[in-house]
């Protein structure tokens, strides 16, 4: 199906846009499974999901019709999986260079894949990547984004909405394509070898890079300054002047604080 909001070559031009689900992840999952071949690029698009699935076993909450919640199927058959962090970069950037001409300076990712504005959460997004021998075969991409969304409850308490900061509400499909569009560039220059334009852009929008802040790491509260992320993703964080330390998903905490 054509969409001719969607200039890109393929991210987005299959849209498919579901009234509700459980989770979009585990419905391109479930398709996918009972061999119901999807062209790369498809995207599940849900006005609501009823068990919406975020890192860590979390539950992702969204406000049914106000936000984005979508999945994406990619084929990075190219890409190894020791490398497979370079696709989390890619989408990452996508998802920021898509948000930026709204949001302008403030939009940053926060490490590994979150889009944060200010100190707030404006989104996540919940990769899972299905492996073949040492290549990724396919990749499920969700995407939860807060765009319209005035209120938040009490139990999500670092969020916050293109709304809450705008003031105003966007178009859903709008939004949407110019995420599709900057997520496929991204996607490209991965194909085409340029990991290191990847890395390197992916570093430079990072949230609280060479800042001084606090930290949590085995229950421990310490202040250091994030230097680098090194090419598996794993985050590196200056202690002193002679001690970096390097932490993976789950092994370090921002305080905010
Ligand atoms: C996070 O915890 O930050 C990741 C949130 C990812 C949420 C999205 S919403 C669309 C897709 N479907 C899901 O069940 N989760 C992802």
């Amino acid at each position: 199906m054509q969409n001719n909001i969607f200039s890109g070559l393929f991210v987005g031009q299959n849209l498919i846009t579901i009234k509700e689900v459980d989770s979009t992840n585990n419905f391109l999952k479930n398709t996918l499974s009972n061999s119901n071949p999807l062209p790369e690029g498809t995207v599940i698009m849900a006005e609501s999901q009823y068990a919406g699935r975020g890192q860590q076993q979390n539950r992702w909450h969204s406000e049914p019709g106000k936000n984005l919640t979508f999945s994406l199927l990619l084929n990075p058959t190219f890409l190894a999986v020791a490398n497979q962090f370079d696709l989390t970069r890619a989408i990452s950037l996508g998802v920021y260079d898509g948000l930026k001409p709204l949001l302008g300076d403030e939009l940053k990712i926060k490490w590994p894949n979150d889009i944060y504005y200010a100190d707030k959460k404006l989104g996540g997004m919940l990769i899972e990547n299905l492996l073949q021998g040492s290549q990724i075969k396919q990749s499920v991409i969700g995407i939860g984004l807060n765009v319209n969304q005035p209120i938040f409850p009490d139990w999500v308490p670092n969020a916050t909405s293109v709304f809450q900061i705008l003031q105003r509400n966007e178009d859903l499909k709008v939004l949407l394509s110019q995420i599709c569009n900057n997520i496929e560039a991204w996607y490209l220059n991965l194909k085409a070898d340029k990991t290191s334009l990847v890395r390197e852009t992916y570093l430079s929008r990072l949230y609280w890079l060479n800042e001084k802040h606090i930290f949590r790491s085995n229950g421990n509260d310490f202040s250091g300054i994030i230097t680098n992320v090194k090419d598996n993703g794993v985050l590196v964080v200056r202690h002193n002047i002679n001690t970096e330390m390097e932490y993976s998903f789950k092994e370090i905490e921002f305080l905010n604080k």
